[in-house]
Formats: C-alpha cells, structure tokens, sequence
C-alpha cells in the first residue's frame, strides 16, 4: 500500500513505528506526491531520525505488437538517470525544510552524480540501479568523493551539504547542528 502519497497516513505510519522502534528511524518518501515538503515535515515531526528520497516514480510502458501494457502489474517503478532530476529537486526542497539528515538517492552513476546530490542537501547518498550496470560503483564512488576532496581542499565531505542552496547551506548545515550523519 502507497502510505507514503497521502499525509496522514504517512503521519500515522510514521508513529506507530516510532513507538515500537528503539533503532535510528530513516522513513523513505516516495515522489508520486503533490507536496514533497509537507511530507517531509510531517515524518520528521513524528520522530524520523532521517528521510531517505526518492523513491521510484510510477510509471508504464507498452507492448505496441500486443497492444497491451508491458507490466504484469500494468505500473511499475521507474529508477536510474531518467529520475535524477526529480531527486535532485525534492531533496533540495527538503532539506531547506527540515532539520533531519537526507539519505539521497534516484539515478546516482557516477562521482559527480554523487556530489550533486550532497550538494543540493543530502547527508549520505544510496546506489540501486547503477549497481546493475556497473557492481564496483560503490567503490569507485567512494574513491571518486576522496579525490574531489583532495584536490579541493575539503576536510570533510559534510562541509558541501547543501552547498547549492541559496546561502550555500549554512542555514541546513547548522539545523543539522553538526549531526551531520546518521546515527548509528
Ligand atoms: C530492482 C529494484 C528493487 C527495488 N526495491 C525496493 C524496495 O523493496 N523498497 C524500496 O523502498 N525501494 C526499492 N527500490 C527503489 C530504490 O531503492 C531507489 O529508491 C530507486 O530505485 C531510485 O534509486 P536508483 O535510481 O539508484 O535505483 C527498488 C529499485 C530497484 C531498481
């Protein structure tokens, strides 16, 4: 069931978990909704310790020889670089919201990709189907963020969180108040 894509469900999914869970809460959005931001706001009032986005975006396609839609399921999640765009927006909305860290993800293939998202807001970034083409993006990922730094004179990755927004993420990096990763 799509709790996510309607407000108070996701209210009421979000609490009942909290009160049960003594473990760090991520709570994944998904992006099939109006008001991303509403959300967001309402899971971490109901005790998220972080929001992991985006989700895959419905959609279909179609058997044009059958006449019939591809899917068993007729709908189906649709990931990798086509949605990154939307990722990159919601988590820029987000994290100008909320004062929880952004696990981010939708399309991430590359290092650069990577550092997009940190830099529109996310505090740590989730791979899927960039796995599937290439198994060692992980590493080289990590590899490629260690270099950026170097060569750019950054301590830490966490200083470019947000990097993108219009104070350069001042304002989220201190709402994060230096809880800049997830707990653990
Ligand atoms: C094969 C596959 C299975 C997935 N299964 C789940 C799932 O069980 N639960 C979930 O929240 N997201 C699931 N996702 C969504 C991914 O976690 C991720 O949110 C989305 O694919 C966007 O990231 P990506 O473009 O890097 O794959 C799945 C994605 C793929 C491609």
């Amino acid at each position: 069931m799509a709790f996510g894509a309607n407000p108070e469900m996701a209210r009421l999914v979000t609490r009942e978990v909290r009160k049960v869970l003594t473990k760090p809460m991520i709570v994944k959005l998904s992006p099939n909704v109006t008001n991303i931001v509403e959300i967001a706001k309402i899971v971490e009032e109901e005790g998220a310790d972080g929001i992991a986005l985006i989700n895959t975006l419905l959609g279909m396609a179609v058997d044009i020889r059958k006449r019939k839609p591809v899917l068993g399921n007729i709908m189906g999640g649709l990931s990798g670089p086509a949605v990154k765009p939307v990722a990159l927006r919601m988590i820029y909305q987000v994290s100008q919201a909320v004062s929880i860290p952004i696990l981010g993800m939708g399309g991430i293939s590359s290092t650069e990709d990577a550092i997009e998202f940190i830099m529109v807001g996310a505090s740590a970034v989730s791979l899927g189907t960039g796995m599937f083409a290439n198994p060692r993006l992980p590493v080289e990922i990590k590899e490629g963020l260690e270099k950026y730094c170097v060569e750019n004179n950054i301590d830490n990755i966490s200083e470019i969180i947000g990097a993108a927004h219009p104070d350069g993420g001042a304002a989220y990096r201190s709402r994060l108040g230096g809880y800049d990763e997830f707990k653990s």
